[in-house]
């Protein structure tokens, strides 16, 4: 195979994107050979704008055209693993938008169909993976210069939504649309990040708190609590109604304290790196309140890294073209598609936390979560909602 062949299912607001980048050739690795929306005004749109490709209504007529080697996935979520599981069985590679799905159990499923096929490549759009901060905070603990971590906290509400984004409609912001609201929809890259540096914890307290000055079903306001085996502890807050809003990532560790703190246009990483290692330092000091020593290493993104970050450049093209080189190449996958299902399990977690009113010992039930969320679609397909539409 001299190029990877694709085809995109959804070609909406992020999918659109994909097709066209690939189109125009900004992965020498790809090309687009086809793509399906069930929507008439994206495939004429497709039609106009992407050249020689073939168009589909049905995504299994895309995953069965023999011109395509791999699929990119970018319809809502609930598709996600549906449309993934289908493309693995016709022995297509995947790289699938996140979150990976609405609940665990189905990505379970899609992880073990995947697992059965490992001479297909299964990727997830963990797009923030390649921000160089976050990539250089995963080589200080990978690499054991932070120490064992023993609290992960992260303040993520730089999400301002307005009543206007609820109010667009359509699969946005609805249980029955989308499965939840700032936890399925915009964390799953921050939740994805918690997890890869931290690890996945043990315990979980969510208060996830729905409608907080916003007429909506679902929720925008969320603290999760996380405990881990190591006794280490985390704090996850976001929200979409702040403003201005906070990015602040703080790790505390045995040799020091990482912080990675985002501005609009701007982002840092702090390392305070401790002389003396804090477990040594306490066996070792007399006095009655001292201060260990440290050296304070920074470092900043400049202008092109933001607009990476910001998406404005490549970091979903970056995440492309490491999917292409694993299928040409047999190159590692900067964001296994198998790790979807870790962000999702606390996000899941931190749902039924806040249904039952208790902490969540993982693993999750999963087949509980699914009742409990399904009694949450329910309701709202039975009921007039919040904002007084069917
Ligand atoms: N990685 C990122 O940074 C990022 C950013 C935005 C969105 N996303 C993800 O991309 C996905 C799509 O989001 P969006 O904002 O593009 O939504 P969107 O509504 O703009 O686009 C979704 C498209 O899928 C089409 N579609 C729906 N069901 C389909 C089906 N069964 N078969 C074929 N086409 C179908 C719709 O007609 C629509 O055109 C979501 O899961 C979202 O989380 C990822």
């Amino acid at each position: 195979m001299e190029k990877v062949r694709y085809g995109v299912i959804g070609i909406g607001a992020m999918g659109h994107k994909h097709a066209l980048k690939i189109s125009k050739g900004r992965d020498k690795n790809a090309q687009l050979t086809a793509v399906c929306d069930i929507a008439e005004d994206r495939r004429v749109w497709a039609k106009d704008k992407l050249g020689e490709c073939s168009i589909f209504e049905n995504y299994m007529d895309l995953i069965n055209a023999p011109n395509v080697d791999a699929v990119i996935v970018a319809t809502p979520h609930y598709y996600h693993p549906e449309i993934a599981i289908a493309a693995l069985k016709a022995n297509k590679h995947v790289l699938c938008e996140k979150p990976a799905g609405v609940y665990t159990k189905a990505v379970r499923e899609l992880n073990s169909v995947a697992e059965s096929k490992p001479e297909l490549v299964f990727g997830i759009m963990y797009n923030q993976r390649t921000n160089p901060l976050y990539k250089y905070a995963k080589e200080l603990i990978s690499s054991g210069e932070l120490g064992d971590i023993k609290r992960i906290n992260w303040i993520i509400t730089n999400w301002y939504r307005p009543q206007a984004y609820y109010d667009q409609g359509g699969w946005r912001g609805t249980w029955s649309g989308e499965g939840g609201g700032v936890l399925i929809n915009q964390c799953p890259h921050q939740l994805d990040i918690f997890w890869w540096l931290a690890g996945l914890p043990t315990r979980i307290r969510g208060y996830c708190k729905a409608g907080v000055n916003r007429k909506i079903n679902v929720e925008n306001d969320v603290t999760i609590y996380t405990e881990y085996a190591s006794g280490a502890s985390g704090v996850f807050v976001t929200s979409t109604h702040d403003s201005p809003g906070t990015n602040r990532l703080e790790i505390d560790a045995n040799c020091g304290k990482l912080v990675i703190e985002q501005n609009l246009l701007s982002e840092k990483l702090t390392f305070y790196r401790l002389k003396t290692r804090e477990s040594v330092f306490n066996t070792i000091n007399t006095k009655f309140m001292p201060r260990i020593h440290c050296s304070r290493e920074v470092k900043r993104t400049n202008f092109i890294q933001n607009a990476y970050r910001l998406g404005i450049k490549g970091q979903h093209l970056n995440i492309i073209q490491n999917f292409s080189e694993a299928i040409l190449k047999g190159e590692t996958l900067i964001a296994p598609g198998v790790d979807g299902i870790n962000g999702l399990t606390i996000s899941n977690a931190a749902y039924l936390s806040t249904w039952l009113n208790e902490d969540i010992e993982l693993p999750l039930d999963e087949d509980l979560f699914l009742s409990e969320l399904e009694k949450r679609v329910d309701t709202e397909n039975s009921s007039i909602d919040v904002k007084g539409e069917k």
